[in-house]
């Protein structure tokens, strides 16, 4: 620890995570800061050019109104969110974020992202919320525009990437900012800011994940979130909600391939091993979801449960019918040979494309397995758990909503603090993306927008409240040391054991996020336990889960990119006792292709349409659950 400098950053409106949501941020700040003369700093873990989930690039913006022409409306996305998440949804958020989407859109489009355009020079549609890209270099993108904004601000607009946020930085029960460490160089940040926008992502890799061994580290979520949105606002003492609503995808399966496309442009089926299709021969099992599981379009998670009960049931694999969608889609031109022969060839194209964009290593896959997808078809299976409150799982902090659209109820929550859009409900920390909750589907588009949006909150809060921070120094001196311990346990005991992984006086990152993963994995309902779970599995691994807490403060670090490994655990180890006690609390099951309770097997509209809130006491380390009306704005 001694030979680590501490370098302290003073700034308005600090910005960390360098993501969708970052990037949206930071467009806006500048506009803001400029105007009013204040500083903006944004610090990301990694490079913002290829940082966050959107890193690989994408296929499709999932998030596109079409409101200015008249193609859908506000109300219409409302009230897909409220179907697609059995009832359960800020929909002020929602709404914000949809009538700000098309210009982050538009935005995008001008920065040189190439979007599909049919013959009337219109966006082409994968379905009704989706439009196709050309999106390998989507980020890069739109990471340069963020950029280029806070280069518009001079010195006063600061970018530092490769440094890890770990806590944030508290006056009483205000945040004044955060601190953490560069993962390249011996240097302990402190960020001293008049307001703080955290925005690090969701989590991966809380669940054991289906690939282990030689495939480790392949999962949906690109493996680089580990949940320090959640720990930032969690530790700061800030209201969570529907921390239970995990999300997990079917795709491709191994590669993670998505399968939007496949379903909405291509037209796809998928079958079980008996060729029956799934979503028509467990139709019957959907009035048990009522009212959501017979509206359209049938929610994320009861289209998971159908082809889950499949599997279970000892029909898999499932299969997407790659071959049957393309010939379907060639058909028609099956009269004129050099036309057939033209569109299967851009059929064939589109179907690479749609992988080589957002999700290479399916590609691979495809190609390492023989697989063409005109000729075979492709096994498709469920994921392990993810936390995604941006995409359609619904995890994050409870934020205030916009005045004009926000319910009254909610709204009194925040007359006290300052009723700021996109705060939480701690004093100057604001949060977007992954980071709130209770506002899904909102994507990369979605997240760029409410970016933008808490930016705005943020500087108008900083406008309002423009003092320094008061910094307590021995409090800064403690999470240093606190932060860099592993360092110096690593040192003084490594030589205790003849293997770096196994020693008596520490556990490596690694061995620590494996035995997170089976807690989770066995008594939380992940993969292996077929997304079951009841009280007496939960009460044992929240058991298990307060041991492990223990043994964090054994956390031992090589070096700077281990440290970095041990801080990301302590992330997602915060994350998974949220989401548990969420899990525990509501004594139901909602979303049955999510998790089950098996000992609540059923929807209770009656008791349990409602959003479960919690909040750790940083002063007395207590947590405390509750249930929050959903009041439909709609
Ligand atoms: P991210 O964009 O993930 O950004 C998080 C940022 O925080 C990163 O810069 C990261 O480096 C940084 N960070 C993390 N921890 C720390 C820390 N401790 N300190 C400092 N920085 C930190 N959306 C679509 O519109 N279309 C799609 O086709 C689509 N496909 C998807 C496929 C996958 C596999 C995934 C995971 C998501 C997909 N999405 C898609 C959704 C979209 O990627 C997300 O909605 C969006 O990226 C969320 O934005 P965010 O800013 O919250 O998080
Ligand atoms: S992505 O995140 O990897 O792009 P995916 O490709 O599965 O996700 O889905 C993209 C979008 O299509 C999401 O908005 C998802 O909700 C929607 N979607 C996927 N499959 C279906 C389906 N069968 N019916 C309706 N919507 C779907």
């Amino acid at each position: 620890m001694a030979n680590f400098e501490t370098v302290v950053v003073d700034t308005d409106l600090l910005i960390i995570g360098g993501g969708m949501s970052a990037c949206g941020a930071a467009f806006e700040a500048a506009y803001w800061a400029k105007k009013h003369g204040l500083k903006v700093t944004v610090v990301d873990k990694a490079a913002m050019d290829r940082s966050g989930a959107v890193a690989m690039g994408l296929s499709a913006i999932n998030q596109y109104i079409g409101y200015a022409k008249g193609k859908n409306t506000l109300e219409d996305y409302v009230k897909y969110v409220r179907q697609d998440l059995m009832g359960i949804s800020r929909e002020d958020l929602v709404y914000d974020i949809a009538r700000h989407v098309d210009s982050s859109v538009h935005l995008f489009e001008k920065w040189g992202l190439p979007i599909w355009k049919d013959a009337q020079g219109e966006y082409v549609n994968e379905g009704r919320w989706q439009i196709m890209i050309n999106g390998e270099s989507y980020k890069v993108i739109v990471a340069e525009a963020a950029k280029n904004a806070m280069a518009t601000l001079g010195d006063k607009g600061e970018i530092l990437e490769r440094v890890f946020v770990v806590e944030p930085l508290m006056d009483g029960d205000k945040c004044i900012g955060g601190v953490g460490f560069s993962v390249r160089e011996n240097k302990f940040y402190v960020f001293k800011a008049k307001a703080t926008i955290a925005l690090m992502g969701g989590a991966v890799h809380v669940f054991r994940p289906r690939s282990v061994g030689e495939g480790l580290g392949r999962a949906w979520y690109p493996p680089w979130n580990a949940g320090s949105t959640a720990y930032f606002t969690i530790r700061a003492g800030a209201e969570m909600t529907c921390q239970e609503v995990r999300f997990i995808p079917v795709r491709f399966k191994d590669g993670y391939g998505p399968v939007g496309a496949w379903f909405l442009l291509f037209k796809s089926r998928a079958v079980n091993a008996m060729g029956e299709e799934y979503m028509v021969t467990r139709a019957n099992e959907l009035p048990k979801w009522a009212p959501y599981g017979l509206a359209k379009p049938i929610p994320a998670n009861l289209r998971n449960w159908l082809g889950m009960e499949d599997v279970y049931s000892g029909k898999g694999p499932i299969f997407m019918k790659t071959e049957e969608a393309i010939a379907n889609l060639a058909a028609k031109y099956k009269d004129d040979p050099k036309a057939f022969k033209k569109k299967m060839k851009e059929l064939e194209s589109e179907a690479w494309e749609d992988f080589l964009d957002m999700t290479i290593s399916q590609a691979i896959l495809w190609a390492g397995q023989n697989i063409q997808p005109e000729e075979k078809p492709s096994e498709i299976a469920a994921a392990e758990p993810y936390f995604i409150g941006s995409h359609s799982g619904a995890s994050g902090a409870w934020v205030c909503g916009p005045e004009d659209a926000m319910p009254a109820e909610y709204r009194k929550q925040w007359e006290p603090i300052g009723v700021y859009n996109h705060m939480t409900t701690v004093k100057g920390l604001f949060t977007a993306g992954d980071g709130s909750g209770a506002s899904s589907h909102k994507f990369s588009s979605g997240s760029h927008a409410e970016g933008r949006i808490a930016a705005k909150g943020a500087i108008a809060y900083i406008l309002d409240n423009n003092t320094a921070p008061t910094v307590d120094d021995a409090v800064v001196e403690q999470m240093k040391k606190t932060i860099l311990a592993p360092l110096d346990r690593f040192q003084e005991f490594a030589k205790m054991s003849s293997d770096p992984d196994i020693n008596p006086n520490f556990i490596k990152p690694k061995m620590f996020m494996f035995r997170l993963q089976k807690i989770m994995d066995e008594y939380c309902a992940g993969v292996s336990a077929c997304f079951t779970t009841n009280k007496a599995l939960l009460d044992r691994g929240l058991e298990l889960l307060g041991m492990l807490k223990e043994d964090h403060e054994k956390l031992a670090a090589e070096d700077l990119h281990e440290l970095l490994r041990c801080w990301e655990n302590t992330h997602r180890m915060w994350i998974a006792e949220s989401h548990l006690r969420h899990v525990m609390f509501r004594e139901e099951s909602r979303w049955p292709g999510y998790y089950f309770r098996a000992d609540f097997p059923d929807m209770d509209e009656a008791n349990w349409k409602c959003f479960v809130n919690s909040v750790w006491d940083p002063k007395t380390g207590e947590w405390t659950m509750k249930k929050v009306p959903v009041v439909n704005i709609l």
